[in-house]
């Protein structure tokens, strides 16, 4: 059994705790190596599997991806996750569809690819104060922007050029993230791994490390855990991995994304999870 971990060319052996993956899935007889999902010279086909691990360059190159995802359906090759959950995954409109089915998500204005939107308006007839919009295909905070509704129109000419290229979505600022942080709970074949809290620089709001967030373990309490689960049991399939993201206000919590893409693990603060990430991986390749 031979196994891709798809990476993007900026790390093309994966970061040092990852490296740790390799040996155990050796362990579990399964020959495991890193490739670059966007490297033309790969036999795709040579691999029984391909997991994603870590293709964190996909948001900038969408189309690229998609051909990929779809060469890989014609080569019959199959991914973990499923070829179905990681196109699903791609565009945040999915928030919609788990808001549709019972979650609670941030409060959401969705827009499609090239709709009209008037952002003064909508901002003015919801009456937010501090809002967020983003593509919705994004991934590291690209093109996520925080401001005053009363600037509404100053982002006017973004939400526009953002509409050209994806879905836009348009949200209430969490100031939350902020003080307790965004908590990321991880699920390994369905089952609760562990938490890690994170939050963002001072004068920033974007919790991820690229821009100066920090983050640390935290034990979630069951009501946390058992919402996050909600969640997971809600998406079209079973996910080998998932990472949930959200906001607690008390003890309710707001879904900010599920990422059954290419999480990354924060194996740095929990180096035991890294067996049960395996094991997970592994059952789905080996079924
Ligand atoms: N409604 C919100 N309230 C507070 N912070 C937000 C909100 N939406 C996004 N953010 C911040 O922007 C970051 C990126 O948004 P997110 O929806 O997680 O997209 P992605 O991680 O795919 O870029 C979040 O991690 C968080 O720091
Ligand atoms: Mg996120």
């Amino acid at each position: 059994m031979r196994i891709a971990l798809a990476t993007c060319s900026r790390l093309p052996d994966l970061y040092a705790e990852e490296q740790e993956l390799l040996p155990l899935f050796a362990k579990r007889g399964i020959q495991a190596r890193a490739v670059i999902w966007n490297d033309p010279t790969v036999d795709w086909a040579s691999y029984d599997r391909v997991v994603i691990r870590s293709t964190w360059d996909y948001f900038h190159l969408v189309a690229e991806f998609r051909a990929w995802l779809a060469r890989l359906r014609q080569l019959r090759v199959r991914t973990v996750n499923s070829l179905r959950l990681l196109e699903w995954n791609m565009d945040k409109l999915y928030l919609k569809t788990l808001e549709q089915g019972g979650a609670r998500i941030i409060p959401t204005v969705f827009f499609e690819q090239g709709a009209k939107l008037d952002l003064a308006a909508l901002i003015a007839a919801r009456g937010w104060g501090r809002v967020i919009v983003k593509p919705a295909v994004s991934g590291g905070a690209f093109e996520t922007y925080l401001f005053d509704g009363a600037r509404a129109a100053d982002y006017q000419g973004k939400v526009e050029a953002i509409l050209r290229g994806s879905g836009l979505l348009v949200q209430p600022f969490f100031p939350e993230i902020e003080v307790e942080g965004e908590c990321s709970l991880f699920f390994f074949g369905g089952e609760y791994a562990f938490a890690v809290m994170k939050v963002p620089a001072p004068k920033d709001f974007r919790v991820q490390f690229e821009h100066g967030g920090t983050f640390r373990r935290f034990v979630a309490d069951d009501g946390l855990i058992a919402q996050a689960l909600a969640v997971v049991a809600r998406l079209p399939q079973k996910p080998a991995y998932a990472r949930v993201d959200g906001v607690r206000r008390g003890s309710d919590f707001f879904l900010m994304e599920v990422e059954l893409i290419e999480p990354y693990l924060h194996l740095a603060v929990a180096p035991e999870m890294a067996e049960r990430y395996v094991d997970a991986i592994s059952q789905a390749v080996l079924h």
